[in-house]
């Protein structure tokens, strides 16, 4: 435990925790000495506050206990908007509150990492205490933190990490550095309870495209990654250069326009149609995107609600030929991603499809259809809880909590020179031998091993 204590007083290692904590002595001890701290008032609401901590018998996260009495706050500022959550053990959304950037997106069109952090900034306090307020609750009622620890801007990451590692230390709250995309892909559990490791998850949004197989919780196999941009990046870009309104990101805006055009009219060709892997690029379509826009004299000065008729409709067919191509590439990729996976776990039942683009209707509808030709069901949270939200972050840190896979509460002083625990590059998962052929090197890109690699490395320390 002696090691754990500079690393505890200035990170969140809730990875580096778990070894430790498995040790039932060590868990004992880690109990009472949080025990001791916790204010007379907190008892009051949460007699077993670290209940879970001995009811979970068992690594496998399929076997969770069902401590109801969780109450934990989730934050998110990973990116472009500033999310806030409180969720029950048992699944109760209590609340959850988004402010979105959209108005800065829509300004500057893209993530400016300054103006993002200084957009959270501005709102974190707030966003937080809506979240509070919204489910009736203080501070003294939670039973833990969660917050993005990454992968994203670090910039950005930061403001969410200090605002909860603030409220952890002056509540004594136990935290719970989350990964972003595990978020993603976990929340689906949240809606559907039926929802068993091990399964597929596509995830899709600005910054990621990963296809993973998801064995347990923190354990993740990956099938396949973009070796360029993500779907979400190529949706944002399309739609700034033919002119539409961004105020509530490309996607939509994309997705609306789409519905007037002829999606066979331009003839972009499928990605990587030559690699027989379940890798994704999105870099060469969007290229192709930008040449038939250039080739219709398309002006995005000139929005597309005081554009011409014509105009209007070539702008409508290449959006609905984009988004054609776009879903094309992800429904071939998907084909191959089932029949690989059930070659590894062939007692998989569901796909996954989440993180902001698995709000497109189009997008659900095609996938649909992949998934139930190799009868398996489609899980696909609802809209709110794809794109950035709270509630994933505090839906998996009710996840891991429940395993005993977080840091006690950081110190109501955090010491001079202190370095947050910030991972801006991290992957979800190790990547399986037969999607490695020509995805971008990880080990170039990575600074923190992957999720899937610390977990492994806790649990062979436990044992
Ligand atoms: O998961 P998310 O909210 O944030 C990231 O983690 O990146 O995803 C944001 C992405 C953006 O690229 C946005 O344009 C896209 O999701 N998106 C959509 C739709 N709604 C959001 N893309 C296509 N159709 C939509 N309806
Ligand atoms: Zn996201």
């Amino acid at each position: 435990m002696a090691s754990l204590v500079p690393t505890l007083s200035c990170t969140l290692s809730r990875l580096n925790l778990v070894a430790e904590l498995s040790h039932s002595q060590h868990t004992l001890k880690l109990f009472r000495a949080l025990s001791s701290t916790l204010t007379p008032h907190k008892s009051l609401h949460h007699p077993t506050p670290f209940k879970s901590l001995f009811s979970s018998t068992s690594s496998s996260s399929n076997l969770v206990s069902k401590d109801n009495n969780l109450v934990v706050l989730g934050i998110e500022t990973s990116c472009d908007d500033t999310a806030a959550a409180v969720v029950r053990g048992d699944g109760e959304i209590l609340s959850q509150v988004v402010s979105s950037q959209a108005d800065l997106l829509a300004r500057y069109g893209g993530v400016a990492p300054k103006m993002a952090e200084e957009a959270h900034s501005q709102v974190i306090d707030q966003v937080v205490q809506d979240a509070l307020d919204k489910a009736n609750l203080t501070e003294a009622d939670l039973s833990a933190v969660a917050v993005t620890i990454g992968p994203g801007l670090s910039l950005c990451l930061r403001v969410g990490v200090q605002k909860a590692r603030k409220i952890a230390a002056i509540y004594q709250l136990p935290i719970v550095g989350v990964h972003h995309m595990e978020a993603h892909a976990l929340v689906a559990r949240l809606c559907d309870r039926d929802l068993q490791f091990p399964f597929m998850a596509l995830l899709i949004s600005g910054g990621h495209n990963i296809l993973v197989l998801a064995r347990d919780l923190g354990h993740y196999l990956q099938l396949g990654t973009t070796i360029d941009d993500a779907i979400g990046e190529a949706y944002d870009k399309s739609a700034k250069w033919l002119g539409l309104d961004l105020r509530r990101s490309g996607g939509p805006a994309i997705e609306e326009l789409a519905r007037q055009g002829d999606a066979q009219s331009v003839k972009f060709s499928v990605p990587m149609k030559q690699h027989k892997d379940c890798n994704f690029s999105y870099a060469g379509l969007k290229t192709q995107v930008k040449l038939a826009i250039e080739a219709k004299n398309i002006d995005a000065a000139i929005p597309y609600s005081s554009a011409n008729s014509e105009d209007q409709r070539h702008r409508a067919d290449i959006a609905a030929s984009f988004q054609r191509v776009a879903v094309l590439h992800l429904e071939e990729r998907c084909e191959r991603a089932i029949q690989w996976a059930l070659e590894i776990e062939p007692s998989i039942k569901h796909l996954v499809v989440s993180g902001g683009v698995a709000s497109n209707q189009y997008v659900r509808a095609r996938l649909h259809e992949v998934v139930a030709r190799n009868s398996l069901q489609l899980v696909c949270p609802p809209p709110s809880l794809c794109t950035d939200n709270g509630v994933m972050i505090a839906w998996t840190g009710i996840e891991n909590f429940r395993l005993g896979r977080f840091d006690p509460p950081p110190p109501a002083i955090e010491p001079d020179g202190c370095q947050l625990d910030l991972r801006p590059r991290w992957p979800l998962g190790e990547e399986y031998g037969r999607g490695r052929s020509i995805a971008r090197s990880m080990r170039t890109a990575r600074i923190h091993p992957s999720l899937t690699a610390l977990t492994q490395a806790s649990q062979y320390k436990e044992s």
